[in-house]
């Protein structure tokens, strides 16, 4: 399934699904590494992060905890990324180390608003972890330690991606093509 429709769009597949798994395996063994004995609670962002998350906490062989949150933002317009709200996190994360897992970066508002408000909640550390970044598109500082890959700018969809609410179940990443 090299080229595929989405709603009106077409798009071909840019990273296979054997190279996303070899990818996301390398990068849990990395945090595995890196933050050994540290019970990392690990916050996936709702909704794009699923697979990503399920995929990559699967391949973490130390002592681990995941929690969601949800981030609310307006879409086209407002992507100024102004407003965004913090929605669903109960957890007391004071002096825990902490691992956003995020699908993809794009300006990076919407990361950078996340970290504010986790920061104000006084965790021992915070690190992200993305599938995907554009660096051509970024508009804030980040600091990435564990990214799978870098991509132009083109839209995509796939492994947990949607184009207006679809696409998200294929198992491979796949590029505008039109
Ligand atoms: P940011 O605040 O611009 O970094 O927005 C990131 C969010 O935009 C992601 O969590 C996605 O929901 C969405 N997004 C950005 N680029 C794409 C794309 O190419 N495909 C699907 N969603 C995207
Ligand atoms: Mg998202």
């Amino acid at each position: 399934m090299g080229k595929i429709k989405v709603r009106d769009r077409n798009f071909s597949v840019s990273i296979p699904e054997a190279k996303i798994k070899a990818r996301v395996a390398e990068i849990a063994s990395q945090i595995s590494k890196d933050l050994k004995d540290k019970k990392p609670l690990f916050l996936a962002v709702l909704n794009g992060s699923f697979i990503f998350a399920a995929d990559l906490m699967r391949g973490i062989d130390t002592p681990c905890e995941i929690t969601f949150v949800r981030m609310a933002s307006y879409e086209g317009t407002a992507s100024t990324g102004k407003v965004h709200q913090l929605i669903g996190l109960k957890d007391d994360i004071k002096d825990r180390t902490v691992v956003i897992i995020e699908d993809i970066i794009d300006s990076g508002l919407t990361m950078k608003s996340l970290l504010q408000m986790l920061a104000e909640k006084q965790p021992r550390d915070i690190r992200i972890a993305a599938l995907l970044v554009k660096p051509g598109n970024l508009k804030v500082d980040l600091d990435i330690p564990y990214c799978c890959f870098e991509i132009p700018n083109d839209f995509i969809v796939g492994y947990g991606l949607d184009y207006d609410g679809e696409g998200r179940n294929l198992p491979s990443i796949y590029t505008v093509t039109d």
